[in-house]
């Protein structure tokens, strides 16, 4: 699978400990659906362990409907059972239920993305349960280098 050549042929040429990979199983934008997301992403992860990557990032089926956060039937436990190194989670996580998911042994880490880019310090907010700004969708992806990406204040920055 290509993939997985592309994962050997990299950790062959820095050392797996400094690879990581980040996969959408669910993801179905541009057509990239597939039939069986939950074989194919348990298949990615048990398939993984012979490189002994230094992580497994996966992002949750709940963002296949877009901004929408809410509970589906399928989870990413079957992948983060079958990988054998760290795991990662993402998708609609807020401080509270990031903490619940390691708390509970459904990952290792959780990555933020929509709240890290509204909240450029967004651990400190965290740690002082501070206010978070809200991200603005209509400044997504725009071609300003600077609009929607490093214009959102620091925690210094708000009143
Ligand atoms: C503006 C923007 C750009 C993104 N670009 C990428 C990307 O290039 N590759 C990717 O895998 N995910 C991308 N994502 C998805 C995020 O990495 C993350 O998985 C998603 O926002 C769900 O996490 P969240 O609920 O914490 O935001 C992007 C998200 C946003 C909002």
């Amino acid at each position: 699978m290509f993939a997985l050549e592309v994962v050997e042929a990299v950790a062959n040429e820095i050392g797996a400990d400094r690879v990581g990979l980040r996969l959408s199983p669910y993801a179905d934008y541009l057509d990239s659906g597939d039939s069986d997301p939950t074989a194919l992403g348990v298949y990615m992860a048990e398939s993984l362990n012979k490189y002994g990557i230094l992580y497994c990032h996966m992002v949750e089926p709940r963002m296949k409907l877009a901004e929408e956060s809410f509970e589906m039937t399928e989870s990413l436990l079957h992948m983060r059972k079958a990988f054998k190194g760290t795991f990662i989670v993402a998708g609609g996580y807020d401080k509270d239920d990031g903490n619940k998911a390691v708390a509970e042994n459904r990952t290792d880490l959780v990555a933020f993305g929509r709240l890290f880019l509204s909240n450029p310090n967004l651990p400190k907010r965290f740690e002082l349960n501070a206010p978070l700004t809200k991200h603005d969708r209509n400044t997504y992806c725009l071609p300003d280098p600077v609009v929607g990406y490093t214009d959102y204040p620091f925690l210094e920055d708000t009143s």
